[in-house]
């Protein structure tokens, strides 16, 4: 595409609002997936909507940009769209759809600027449809502010993938075994029990951990739990370091002796859950593990006289994330309470029964 016109830079933010229109589509000329277009990489006409014409232009993805890179993923991972122009395109969309601001990573520009709606016409005979509008006009811009502001009625709008940074989560630590016996211990934020009163849980792994290896090996895995002193052990832990080497001596943390399964937990942790694998669950880049609970132990130390958990002698170690990294925290007592009845019209919790013998 970019051959038919000259090339030109777009005055930055244009007009008093901005609309994304993806361009190409998989229709002919691309109907043929196997088919090499050199030219394809121009995906969206950024457009002023004040004009009805629209002063708009074609913009291309710069793949080979570091700062699009590093947000893909692919580092520096060789891209070869050779023979499947399809997924060049499949792409483009998947980042144009998922970016607030798509038009921060255009760092070439192919086009020229088109004055007129016959020339966005022209483009449209060319394959650049069908026109889908992406994103709707900004309310913040304006002549003194002409960057586009991610802020709305005093929202501040974050990209899906910063959930993190918005809820605490609990930092676990994973002890593991080899089927060699190694022990390996690693910490895990994304963790959850499945519903009440069941004694599964389920931890987020990404595909390359020993953990994951360790635990399709031996199907069994420790969830200890660990108060805020464990901070200081949490990079030890997390940092890259081959299967063969013992993460207990690597971070300099002893060993607990589990009673049901052949991992140790680790000693100085508050809670220790001895699991058994309940299964796997595979997604794209991840999978779920489901560990069965087969022994839930924790410190007398860090329960209170009625056997709930002390917060304050435990300060559970948590962790939030930003931009930037991982910011270390922990809990709070309301000191306000609920019981689960309250949840029920008849203000009767179904499951008491289960909970009335919390304790062995
Ligand atoms: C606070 C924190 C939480 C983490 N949570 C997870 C997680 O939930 N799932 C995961 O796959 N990796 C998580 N990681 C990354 C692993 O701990 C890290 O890659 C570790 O080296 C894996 O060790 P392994 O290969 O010995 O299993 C987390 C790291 C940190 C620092």
């Amino acid at each position: 595409m970019s051959g038919r016109f000259d090339h030109c830079r777009p005055q930055p933010y244009p007009g008093q609002a901005w609309v994304l229109y993806h361009v190409l589509s998989m229709e002919p000329p691309l109907a043929d997936r196997t088919k090499t277009y050199d030219n394809l990489g121009g995906i969206v006409i950024r457009r002023d909507s004040k004009s009805s014409g629209g002063k708009a232009w074609v913009l291309a993805f710069d793949w080979q940009t570091k700062a699009f890179r590093k947000f893909a993923g692919i580092g520096k991972t060789s891209l070869d769209w050779k023979n499947q122009p399809w997924l060049h395109v499949m792409y483009n969309r998947f980042f144009a759809t998922r970016l607030d601001r798509p038009d921060d990573f255009v760092s070439v520009v192919a086009a020229r600027t088109l004055d007129t709606s016959e020339e966005i016409q022209t483009l449209i005979r060319l394959g650049a449809n069908p026109l889908e509008i992406l994103l709707g006009p900004d309310p913040n811009w304006s002549e003194s502010n002409p960057k586009p502001s991610n802020k709305k009625d005093n929202m501040m709008i974050f990209k899906p993938f910063m959930r993190e940074g918005f809820m605490p989560l609990p930092i676990a630590f994973i002890s593991t075994r080899s089927a060699d016996k190694v022990r390996n211990i690693a910490p895990y934020s994304c963790i959850m029990p499945v519903l009440r009163p069941l004694d599964l849980i389920c931890l987020a792994s990404a595909k390359k951990r020993d953990t994951l290896n360790n635990i399709r090996e031996t199907n069994e895995f420790v969830v200890n739990l660990v108060g805020h002193k464990f901070s200081d052990k949490v990079i030890p832990t997390a940092r890259f370091s081959k299967p063969e080497a013992d993460e207990f001596e690597l971070a300099e943390l002893s060993p607990k002796p589990s009673s049901m399964i052949g991992a140790p937990g680790i000693a100085g942790a508050y809670a220790w859950m001895e699991c058994r694998l309940a299964g796997f669950h595979q997604g794209p880049g991840y999978t779920l593990v489901m560990g069965k609970v087969l022994r839930l132990e924790v410190n007398d130390a860090c329960l209170t006289p009625e056997g709930t958990l002390d917060l304050d002698r435990t300060k559970p170690l948590m962790m939030f994330g930003s931009k930037k990294g991982m910011h270390y925290c922990t809990t709070a007592d309301l000191n306000q309470f609920d019981p689960f009845g309250a949840m029920f019209p008849d203000n009767r919790d179904p499951l008491a029964p289960v909970y009335e013998e919390g304790t062995e």
